[in-house]
């Protein structure tokens, strides 16, 4: 993993904590994704590069049997944490790698979601 990738989300963790639609793409590419994931209702998701929660919790509120949100960057998923504490639906954060994690079964999920998972780069 790029540690710059990570420092830079790492960084950035608070600005993305959102329990509302703020930005752009919450009112524009977001809702379009989700409409994709229908019918979603039982089913089991893996969420990756799922930042601080926002498509997550929306995955789980729309019917999501189960939801599983993994990131790289420890602040991203310390503030999905927090927001879980507060405001429980039964997601499950973990800090990883999308490229390099494993160990998990065969048709563990059954959805797969990647919403902007984006890699940062940066000389700062
Ligand atoms: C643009 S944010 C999007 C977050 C969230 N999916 C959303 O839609 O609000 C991209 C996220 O991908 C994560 N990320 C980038 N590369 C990753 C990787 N290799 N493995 C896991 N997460 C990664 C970042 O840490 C960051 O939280």
């Amino acid at each position: 993993m790029n540690e710059t990738n990570v420092h830079l989300y790492d960084r950035s963790a608070p600005g993305w904590k959102r329990t509302e639609p703020i930005l752009l793409s919450d009112f524009t590419a977001r809702p379009f994704l989700l409409s994709w994931c229908q019918p979603i209702d039982g089913k089991r998701v893996l969420d990756l590069g799922c930042g601080e929660g926002y498509f997550s919790r929306q995955l789980k509120q729309l019917g999501a049997a189960y939801v599983e949100g993994v990131d790289s960057a420890r602040e991203m998923i310390a503030g999905a944490s927090a927001a879980e504490e507060s405001e429980p639906l039964g997601i499950h954060y973990r800090v990883s790698d999308a490229a390099e994690f494993s160990g998990m079964q065969d048709e563990a999920f059954d959805l797969v979601a990647a919403v902007f998972l984006f890699k940062a780069t940066s000389n700062n």
